[in-house]
């Protein structure tokens, strides 16, 4: 089965709903006529970008009715309740947002997420029709000590525990060591972990669920060594920090040929 090769670009706290209009015009721009699919006629691949919540009414205006996908960076996974400066995975689907994403390695290390809570979060973003995009990866410390397979099976494994079995998901492997580093994983580092996270997810759903998924790499991902990384055999797409808070890096990465 083919995957798409998905591109994401993660904006983590950057921009404004100004900003993200203007960068989303231009953007739009060179690619209106895009389809949200490799093809042969275009260069494109599926591309969605990950924003702050507060940009999500203006991000979800611009983009509706293109080829471009949009989510969130994050969500509660109650519907509604007391939860003071929470989203709600309720309210992020009425403005037809189509991905969010869960666990990434600052909520996990910053914001004290822990494999439970992202479960759940998988769980409530599926309930309303949100595809999550559940992020794994190790640390440093964990890497050098050989425990890398171990870590983000575990974190993968607990991830998809309360998941809809017939309902979509998107894996992005970002070894915590590689984010915003400089220092990215070798192809053959990456693609290692990824065929370690495929025979899990083949573990966990079988077969067609491990061909279906697809899964991104993500960690100082630029326009200069995109091409070595999406060379990989399982390696489906890129989840991009820095390099998407600029058009022209961001639309390279965009056009990333498999
Ligand atoms: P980076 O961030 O591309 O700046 O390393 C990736 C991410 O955190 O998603």
């Amino acid at each position: 089965m083919k995957r798409p090769f998905v591109v994401a670009a993660n904006w983590k706290m950057y921009k404004g709903p100004s900003e993200a209009t203007a960068y989303l015009q231009e953007f739009l721009s060179h690619a209106t006529t895009v389809p949200q699919t490799v093809s042969q006629t275009n260069k494109m691949n599926k591309v969605l970008f990950l924003v702050p919540a507060i940009d999500l009414w203006v991000v979800s205006q611009t983009l509706q009715g293109t080829a471009i996908g949009w989510g969130a960076q994050n969500c509660h996974f109650e519907k509604q309740g007391a939860f003071t400066g929470e989203n709600s995975p309720a309210v992020i689907a009425e403005l037809r947002t189509p991905y969010t994403l869960v666990g990434h390695s600052e909520r996990r290390a910053i914001f004290g997420e822990n494999d439970e809570m992202i479960a759940k979060k998988v769980r409530a973003l599926q309930d309303v029709g949100i595809e999550p995009m559940l992020c794994v990866g190790e640390t440093l410390a964990q890497r050098e000590a050989g425990q890398t397979g171990d870590v983000i099976r575990e974190q993968l494994r607990e991830g998809l525990k309360l998941r809809v079995e017939s309902k979509p998901f998107m894996v992005a492997y970002e070894p915590v060591w590689a984010i915003g580093t400089g220092k990215v994983a070798s192809p053959q580092q990456a693609n290692e972990a990824h065929q370690i996270l495929r025979a899990e997810l083949r573990h966990i759903g079988g077969d067609a669920l491990a061909q279906s998924t697809p899964i991104l790499y993500g960690g100082s991902v630029k326009p200069d060594n995109s091409a070595e990384l999406a060379a990989q055999s399982e390696i489906d797409g890129f989840l991009v920090g820095g390099a998407s808070l600029q058009v022209d890096s961001f639309l390279a990465l965009a056009r990333t040929k498999k």
